[in-house]
């Protein structure tokens, strides 16, 4: 029976290049609360998807030579190998691509531009003209450009703008009378005291500058600028604003919004206002989790830090990933990976306390009973300690999760592993076998610890469901369900059990980190070499006027040679056409003498002379360069010498 409906969902991931391990953190974390709350017996809904609209993604896909859209499906396609491989339990993956949501998002903003929620204003922002990008005071690099370093300008555009600040009031006050609201606690204060007490400004909602993005439908030059695109795929996945609407009616509002932290204000404040705009009741909870940092900071290409799921899960196992984002990084907070403390903890609790539990078990039931399990008939005392760990942990799992406590719930589950490990050193059953009289105790320890495992296994299928689906297969489990592991006695007498499989392999740690760090260093020179290279600002502008004084001439060389103790230098002769100059360049290292001999170049002719070397310099030879390895003078073809380049 149902104990009602849960409804989850994680942020939708900009598909602007493959997803990291920081964003399958979320994933993963959403995909175990997702699968407990389905083990235990609620109508669940998890919702994933992209969100695919904005500047960002036009330039990558123009840059690539390619349609956004096309652009977008290459990486999605990509992103749902990522969560299959990770074992990822969605029961929808939105794009806000898709024609249903780009319908209702153009619904929504008609009825709020109607209601006079929405007006038409100007946005006055930092304009870099080449990037087309509005930039804040804040995210500008040196006062210029933070993609292209160039200059920016204050701009005003027409934009649409929500008026957050009507609704402002209201929200604080929810927030103040909601305390789940807004989880952990720490940033429910971040939110009030940084940005709704201080008074909210209205939000821009709409651009001109570029057009991969939703059409504002009653004024078309306008795109739906993301957030109010990206937050409304909560809804529009259930069908809110279309014909069907049943599963709106069904999951929403929903349980919790699990986000990271960076953009918990967009949740816990622009989205319950549309919400509250619209009329709709507001999600129950917006969880902000920390950030997975590597080696104390934030990810980066550059930095070559960015660590690859795919990568971890080749030479690991989906579940010792899973496992490390689930336990390892306190939930709500910041944690560290390193690939260091990744293996030696797949080594200690994955290959020793479970995988060896799991293993002598099972070897010794094949080992003493020839595989088949034993009722257990001969019950001693010192069996009630781990009878009593084993049934209690169930409801101190839900209880951590009920908190979204999820490395919590899995110490409950580990306690009774390391009870069960701990059960073989109290009894041991190799003692027993040699006494022909402990046949019947030594069937009821290991009936025990069968017990204990499966009771595991149950536990542990929301959070590593294919380690638990082959301890299962192992034990040859009959009963899975949540609701069979209150009592300790689900396991059935008689069954047999499948050879012993080692589920974790234990990992020499120095060999692999060795492995890993090579091929960390790989992936930081293929994105060095895939860097473009960055263009050198334009400088300050000019007027014409400017430009006029400067005399260009084409200029034929009439004589070249190399100048004495100046490796650098060639010194050549020039015809300007009635008059013949002398000319030191520093392009020795591009050119032979004999090759420039006969071309036609262009002069700066009015240039000051000055002397290098000790030679007469009267102008200067135009030429581009990389300032690396090439160098070509300007070829102004065969012009009369003389001409005037203008
Ligand atoms: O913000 N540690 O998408 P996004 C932990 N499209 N989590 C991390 C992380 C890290 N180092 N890096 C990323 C967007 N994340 C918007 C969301 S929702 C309506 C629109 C996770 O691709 C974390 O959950 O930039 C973060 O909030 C999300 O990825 C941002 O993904
Ligand atoms: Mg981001």
């Amino acid at each position: 029976m149902s104990r009602g409906t849960y409804y989850i969902t994680t942020p939708i991931y900009y598909p602007s290049a493959n997803l990291h391990i920081g964003n399958t953190y979320t994933t993963v974390a959403a995909d175990a609360i997702a699968r407990f709350k389905r083990l235990t017996g609620y109508d669940t809904f998890f919702l994933t998807g992209t969100d695919e609209h904005g500047q960002k993604i036009q330039r990558l896909a123009e840059a690539k030579g390619v349609t956004p859209k096309e652009y977008v499906d290459e990486i999605v396609a990509g992103i749902k190998d990522l969560w299959k491989m990770m074992n990822i339990s969605y029961d929808k993956f939105i794009r806000t691509t898709d024609d249903y949501h780009v319908e209702v998002v153009q619904k929504i903003f008609k009825k709020l531009y109607d209601q006079g929620d929405i007006y038409k204003g100007e946005y006055e922002g930092l304009y870099c003209t080449p990037c087309e990008s509005f930039w804040t005071e804040t995210q500008l690099v040196d006062g210029k450009c933070p993609d292209c370093g160039r200059p920016v300008e204050k701009t005003k555009e027409e934009a649409y703008f929500f008026r957050m600040s009507k609704y402002a009031d209201k929200l604080i006050e929810y927030i103040e009378t909601h305390p789940e609201f807004i989880q952990p606690e720490s940033r429910k204060n971040e939110m009030l005291n940084n940005f709704l007490r201080p008074g909210l400004q209205d939000l821009c909602i709409s651009r001109t500058s570029f057009n991969w993005g939703i059409p504002v439908t009653f004024d078309d030059k306008h795109v739906i600028y993301v957030w109010i695109d990206a937050l409304s795929n909560y809804i529009t996945a259930l069908g809110y604003g279309q014909e069907n609407d049943e599963l709106y009616k069904k999951y929403w509002p929903a349980n919790v919004h699990l986000v990271g932290k960076d953009i918990l204000r967009f949740h816990t404040i622009y989205w319950p206002i549309m919400l509250m705009a619209l009329g709709e009741p507001l999600p129950k909870q917006v969880f902000g989790h920390g950030w997975l940092l590597v080696d104390g900071g934030k990810m980066s290409k550059s930095k070559g830090n960015v660590v690859d799921p795919v990568t971890l899960v080749k030479h690991f196992g989906t579940d010792a990933v899973r496992y490390y984002l689930l336990h390892e990084i306190p939930f709500g907070q910041d944690g560290l990976y390193t690939s260091e403390i990744f293996i030696k903890k797949t080594n200690s609790d994955l290959a020793n306390d479970l995988g060896n539990l799991l293993n002598r078990t099972i070897a010794m039931i094949n080992k003493y009973f020839d595989g088949v399990i034993q009722a257990p008939t001969a019950k001693e005392k010192i069996d009630d300690d781990l009878i009593k760990v084993a049934i209690e942990a169930p409801s101190k799992v839900e209880e951590k999760m009920d908190n979204l406590k999820i490395p919590e719930a899995l110490d409950e589950i580990w306690a009774v592993v390391r009870r069960s490990n701990k059960y073989i050193d109290e009894t041991m059953p190799w003692v027993l076998a040699k006494d022909e009289d402990k046949k019947e105790r030594l069937g009821t320890v290991l009936y025990n610890l069968v017990e204990s495992l499966r009771i595991i296994s149950v536990m542990l299928s929301a959070f590593l469901p294919e380690t638990s689906d082959k301890i299962n297969r192992q034990l040859n489990v009959s009963l899975a369900t949540w609701d069979s592991i209150a009592s300790f006695d689900g396991t059935q007498a008689g069954t047999k059990v499948g050879a012993g499989e080692v589920i974790f392999p234990r990992i020499d740690v120095e060999k692999k980190l060795e492995e890993l760090s090579k091929l960390q260093q790989q992936q930081k020179e293929k994105a060095a070499a895939s860097e473009e290279p960055k263009m050198e600002p334009i400088k300050p502008e000019i007027t014409i006027e400017d430009f006029e004084k400067i005399d260009l001439r084409v200029v034929k060389v009439i004589e070249c040679e190399p100048v004495k103790k100046a490796n650098k230098l060639l010194k050549l002769k020039v015809d300007l056409g009635g008059e013949e100059r002398q000319v030191v360049s520093g392009i020795a290292k591009y050119y032979k003498p004999e090759e420039l001999v006969g071309k036609y170049v262009v002069l700066v002719a009015n240039l000051k002379p000055v002397k290098l070397r000790g030679e007469l310099s009267q102008g200067m030879i135009l030429a581009a360069s990389d300032e690396k390895d090439k160098l070509f003078v300007v070829d102004p073809g065969k012009l009369p010498t003389g001409s005037i380049v203008r």
